[in-house]
């Protein structure tokens, strides 16, 4: 039998992708990768000391790296920063290299989960909702050009959205497979 595809998470900060990446390759039984702690372990420098030196633009340089390597490994649960599609090579190598779900969630539901974050430069700010706004229009139509499936993560618990993508997964395999 064919190998199973990869499966690559995108989607907005705070739509759960590290903690439903973990669990997910858990129950598939592949590893887990997370590009932005990928970032963190190669340069030994926290995301926003990153911004900070080197500003969004070097960010993104070590971003585009990392998503390279980590999606040509194999069996593999990678999630991905909320805004890794916005280089058109990455967005090649994510839709190319597996099958992408794109957890999204509302504003209201990003900004309870990140209210309490210091850890992500782009939202401090005096108005994160208009920011988180405002990357959602960029990005929404990103995420959907890469991606195989939706997944609505409001009001869900972590499981049930596992659950679906195992179902939404595995049907896809099995459909690839029969090809
Ligand atoms: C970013 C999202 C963050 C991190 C960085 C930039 C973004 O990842 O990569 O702060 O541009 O949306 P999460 O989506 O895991 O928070």
């Amino acid at each position: 039998m064919a190998k199973s595809r990869n499966v690559f998470l995108v989607g907005p900060m705070g739509a759960g992708k590290t903690t439903i990446g973990r669990q997910l390759a858990e129950v598939l039984g592949k590893s887990f990768k997370d590009s932005d702690h990928e970032i963190v372990r190669r340069t030994g420098a926290r995301i926003p000391l990153i911004f900070e030196i080197e500003g969004e633009e070097g960010f993104r340089r070590r971003e585009q790296d990392v998503i390279d390597a980590l999606t040509a490994e194999k069996d593999l649960v990678l999630a991905t920063g909320g805004g890794a599609v916005l280089k058109p090579e990455n967005r090649a190598h994510l839709s190319g290299r597996g099958t992408v779900f794109y957890l999204f969630g509302s504003i209201d539901q990003l900004l309870r989960r990140t209210r309490r974050d210091r850890n992500r430069p782009l939202l401090q700010t005096d108005n994160p909702r208009a920011r988180l706004e405002a990357l959602m229009a960029e990005r929404d139509p990103l995420y959907r050009e890469v991606a195989d499936a939706v997944i609505y993560t409001d009001e869900r618990s972590v499981r049930s959205v596992v659950k679906e993508i195992v179902a939404r997964y595995r049907h896809m395999e099995k459909e690839r497979q029969a090809k």
